[in-house]
């Protein structure tokens, strides 16, 4: 038995009375390998603690089935996993539960289909080992769950060890080097493992000169994170650089097309395999915010991402080529260039292009991760292409894990968006290539900083094994495992208050900060806190064209920018005026004037000054309701929280106070209830 890592850290979802109800039984774990041992490790641990009994048995010894076991977990296929390869395949995650005769079977197509089995009996808990159940197989809905962790190896002189990293410092590096706590890399793969998450890129996007050497030199310092990630099933990727044959080998050009750039790659490749022989593969940013690319070279993005692509096949592998190509030197003067266009109109030309193991990853709204965009037009617009769906769980614009913000809500709202009409599939089931998650995750003792923030790493995970599943049921789960309630004097009140304070927070967050789809009404560089033309006249092209008449971005076909034709019906006929757009998008999709009214029956101005008194309102309450918990939970955790609290209503005043003043002083509309405004 593999024993279970071990760190002061905060247990987050997988406390030790998560595991009471399988620990207090008598289990057998059949089956040899890694994560065979793996699973017996935790049923050895769970029962020591809570009186049980565990037992090993290898695949073909059937005796121990005569004897009276309440759980029995089973590796049924050949493959423990570790060994599987570098591809991520959904039935090895695949496992079957049944209960009967009281017996509950978990059997697993592979050691991954195993170990989710076990973590499956653990959230089920008691229910467990209730009433009979038929058989039910569970597999993931996508093969690839992934982590981007945006981790520098070396401090960045301006984004430091973790770009848009709220937790700490990185889990993996510090100050130049590997950080060496494996342990605490081992129990972060355990908790990932227990959500659903099974691969995870160790390095920044935006790699710098120091992290390019992970692919070469220092490839073992990333061995020794798979070596720590495997045994809970989860593969290594790498971010690289595209720039690397030039910077790492020396040569005079990065040319996808050159045969000496094609050798390089491969041999680069093989020796990534000799090192890591389950390497998931690359993560890409090229072409974006001054990171080298195929255009330097007049190539296309096809040709970068095969080059990559052609590389990793011999050994399994699989690039992940990010869609987040846009020009960031843009002239604010000009009306004509719209950055919501951007992805669409260079990848859309290439659909058919790319090789089976290139996965184009597209983020989930057009512009950068906003607590309100429309879901992006690209994923719907390449059928024949492998499209993964980035969404971040760093808060980097929902609050910075200062707020609370539960992002479920809107993950599940783009997952099951449907691009086409009717019964079309949603972005869930178009999501071929994987969801990715860019974490929120670092070396702060409660992994997320905000206690309340692991709940976005949980989801992560779980609405990429069923992008379906109803997002305040995961948060229900998160609860359930994280603070045990039944344990507490009162279970239903501790509850009903943490879903109180989560299942809104979205919304309420939403309410405060830039109105109706708009967008980036942030400081610029940090993105913490309100600037209301922080970005206008910056070469961003993020802007929102405020002035005394009007707000908003014409992006319809008439008049804007036409990126509201970028849409398949009945999207783009919908987006299109603003008569049918739905509110919550009208400014991302049109410039209206100050007294145009709302679906809602509210005009534009008068629905910001409400929406920001109610969200403030909304962050007061849940403040209190988080306040009446104390004495439900762990303190440290209560209190952690409660500090939070303070500074996210403060952030909240300052945002609502800034934002009506804006509005005010541009329009000079006064608010209908005659509330403060400065
Ligand atoms: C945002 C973010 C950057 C990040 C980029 C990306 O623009 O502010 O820090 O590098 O997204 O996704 O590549």
């Amino acid at each position: 038995a593999r024993p279970v890592p071990r760190t002061d850290a905060d247990p987050a979802w997988l406390p030790p009375e998560a595991f009471r109800a399988l620990g207090s039984r008598r289990v057998l774990v059949c089956g040899t390998g890694d994560l065979t041992d793996t699973v017996h490790g935790e049923v050895d641990a769970a029962c020591a603690e809570f009186g049980g009994t565990a037992v090993r048995a290898a695949v073909a010894d059937h005796r121990p089935y005569d004897r009276p076991y309440d759980l029995v977990l089973r590796l049924d296929g050949t493959a423990d996993g570790t060994a599987g390869g570098a591809e991520h395949r959904a039935d090895d995650e695949a496992f079957t539960l049944v209960r009967e005769r009281g017996r509950t079977t978990v059997s697993g197509a592979g050691g991954r289909g195993l170990l989710h089995g076990l973590f499956h009996v653990v959230r089920l808990g008691e229910a467990a080992f209730g009433a009979d159940r038929p058989p039910v197989t569970h597999r993931p809905a996508l093969a690839t769950r992934m982590l981007n962790h945006w981790d520098n190896v070396a401090v960045h002189p301006v984004m430091g060890q973790v770009e848009r990293g709220y937790a700490g410092g990185s889990l993996f590096w510090r100050d130049g080097r590997a950080r060496g706590d494996l342990d605490r890399v081992r129990a972060y793969g355990r908790l990932l493992a227990a959500c659903g998450i099974n691969a995870v890129c160790v390095n920044n996007v935006n790699v710098h000169t120091t992290e390019a050497h992970l692919l070469t030199d220092r490839i073992g310092e990333v061995a020794a994170l798979a070596d720590a990630l495997r045994p809970y099933g989860i593969r290594a990727h790498l971010s690289v650089t595209f720039a690397a044959p030039l910077v790492l080998g020396g040569l005079g050009t990065a040319d996808p097309l050159d045969a000496s750039v094609r050798a390089w790659w491969a041999a680069a490749t093989a020796r990534v395999y000799a090192a890591i022989p389950d390497f998931g593969g690359y993560v890409v940013k090229a072409d974006s915010e001054g990171q080298p690319g195929p255009f330097a070279y007049g190539r296309s993005h096809a040709d970068g991402a095969n080059l990559l692509a052609d590389a990793l096949a011999p050994h399994g592998g699989t690039v992940y080529w990010r869609a987040f190509v846009y020009n960031h030197r843009q002239d604010w003067r000009d009306r004509t260039t719209d950055r919501a266009r951007a992805a669409y109109d260079h990848f859309v030309p290439l659909d058919g292009a790319f090789r089976d193991n290139a996965v184009l990853q597209v983020k989930h709204g057009p512009v950068d991760f906003q607590p309100r965009e429309p879901v992006s037009p690209v994923i719907g617009a390449l059928p024949r292409t492998r499209i993964a769906v980035e969404v971040q769980a760093t808060q980097e614009y929902t609050g910075q894990q200062r707020h609370v913000c539960a992002l479920a809500p809107m993950w599940s709202e783009v997952l099951g968006f449907r691009p086409g009409a009717g019964a079309s599939p949603t972005v869930g089931e178009l999501a071929r290539g994987g969801l990715v998650a860019v974490s929120n995750a670092g070396d702060d003792p409660y992994w997320t900083g905000h206690p309340l923030a692991q709940a976005n790493l949980y989801a992560a995970g779980r609405l990429g094994a069923r992008p379906g599943a109803d997002p305040h049921a995961v948060l229900d789960e998160w609860i359930e495992l994280t603070f045990t309630p039944d344990t507490c004097p009162d279970p239903e009140r501790l509850r009903a208050g943490l879903r109180a304070v989560l299942r809104g927070s979205w919304r309420t967050y939403e309410k405060y900060t830039a109105p109706l789809g708009v967008g980036f009404m942030v400081q610029p560089g940090h993105h913490y806190g309100p600037s209301a033309d922080g970005y206008e006249y910056s070469p961003w092209g993020t802007y929102h064209f405020a002035d005394r008449d009007g707000v908003g971005v014409d992006r319809s076909r008439a008049t804007g920018t036409g990126y509201a034709g970028q849409y398949a019906e009945p999207w783009a006929t919908l987006y299109e005026s603003p008569a049918t757009c739905p509110d919550e998008l009208l400014l991302f999709f049109h410039h209206v004037p100050y007294g145009h009214v709302l679906h809602s029956g509210t005009t534009v101005v008068q629905h910001i000054y409400d929406t920001h008194f109610e969200g403030v309102a909304e962050a007061a309450a849940a403040r209190d309701i988080w306040t009446s918990l104390a004495g439900l939970m762990d303190g440290a955790r209560h209190a952690r929280v409660a500090e939070r609290y303070e500074e996210q209503l403060r952030g909240a005043r300052e945002w609502r106070d800034h934002i009506n003043s804006y509005f005010f002083r541009k329009s000079g509309v006064p608010d209908a209830r005659g509330r403060p405004i400065h």
